[in-house]
């Protein structure tokens, strides 16, 4: 089997964080003592996903190859950029992968997403899948600004993008994993509402194939796409460094 490929989607304009973002990339921003987008490699590298392509966008995508070069930095030996235009949405931004996936199963990780401890068990069952999807899924007071999950009994049976009357306070983080179907599920998607074309809408498609598979996390998770989750994320990778366990 090929090898599985790792995809950060660093693009979008980041807008609930403006004024930080008027003239930089959201993931350019420091979270503690590093640039977030490095938080999301390193949870990919220590996976042992060392093929990894970042999408970015805006008017500092230049500015990601400056800080990262080859990712040297990071044991790699070699990254791979691609650019979106405009901000078409999360699976907008990963159809740009699929001539860099050429048919792998791939792992997804948000530029915006910092979790708490090593992802490998994950991918690991991902990996012994024969085909279908994995998201990971955490348990969270706000969840209204994430999808949502509802469950009959054990099971998954829909996932709700940003529903004012959240059906569980279970959220999919953006961590996902899918195998090479994933690109025909985007290219029958439309936009949203919001005008995005939606990862929660591919992870449906998943879910109503049977094919969607999840684990449910129980080390910290947040992403920093509001400025209360972006102070979270520097106070959690400020409490839990690495000789506590956590991996940052
Ligand atoms: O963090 C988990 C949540 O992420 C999920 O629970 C939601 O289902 C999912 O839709 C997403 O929600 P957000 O509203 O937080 O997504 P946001 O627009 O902030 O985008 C998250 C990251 O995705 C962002 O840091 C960069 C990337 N992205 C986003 C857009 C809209 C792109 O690369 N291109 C884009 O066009």
């Amino acid at each position: 089997m090929n090898k599985i490929k790792g995809v950060i989607l660093a693009g979008g304009l980041g807008k609930r964080l403006e004024p930080l973002t008027r003239i930089t990339n959201k993931h350019l921003l420091p979270v503690f003592c590093k640039p977030m987008i490095y938080y999301p490699i390193q949870t990919l590298v220590q996976a042992g996903i060392k093929d990894i392509l970042i999408v970015t966008g805006g008017e500092m995508a230049g500015e990601f190859l400056r800080l990262l070069g080859n990712g040297a930095e990071f044991g790699l030996r070699h990254i791979n950029y691609t650019y979106q235009r405009g901000e078409g949405g999360i699976a907008d931004a990963l159809k740009l992968a699929e001539h860099f996936a050429a048919g792998s199963k791939i792992v997804v990780v948000l530029g915006d997403n910092l979790i708490g401890a090593s992802i490998a068990p994950y991918v690991a069952k991902f990996a012994k899948q024969k085909k279908g999807a994995r998201v990971l899924l955490k348990q969270v007071n706000n969840p209204g600004r994430f999808g949502v999950v509802e469950f009959r009994g054990q099971r998954v049976v829909s996932i709700e993008e940003k529903p004012r009357k959240p059906k569980s306070n279970f959220i999919v983080t953006g961590i996902y994993m899918y195998d090479r179907k994933v690109f025909e599920i985007i290219k029958r998607l439309v936009p949203s509402a919001r005008g995005e074309l939606e990862i929660t809408d591919v992870n449906n498609a998943y879910l109503k194939r049977g094919e969607l598979y999840f684990d449910k996390l129980n080390c910290w998770w947040t992403d920093c796409g509001t400025f209360d989750s972006l102070l979270a994320a520097n106070n959690l990778v400020a409490k839990y460094p690495k000789e506590k366990k956590c991996i940052f």
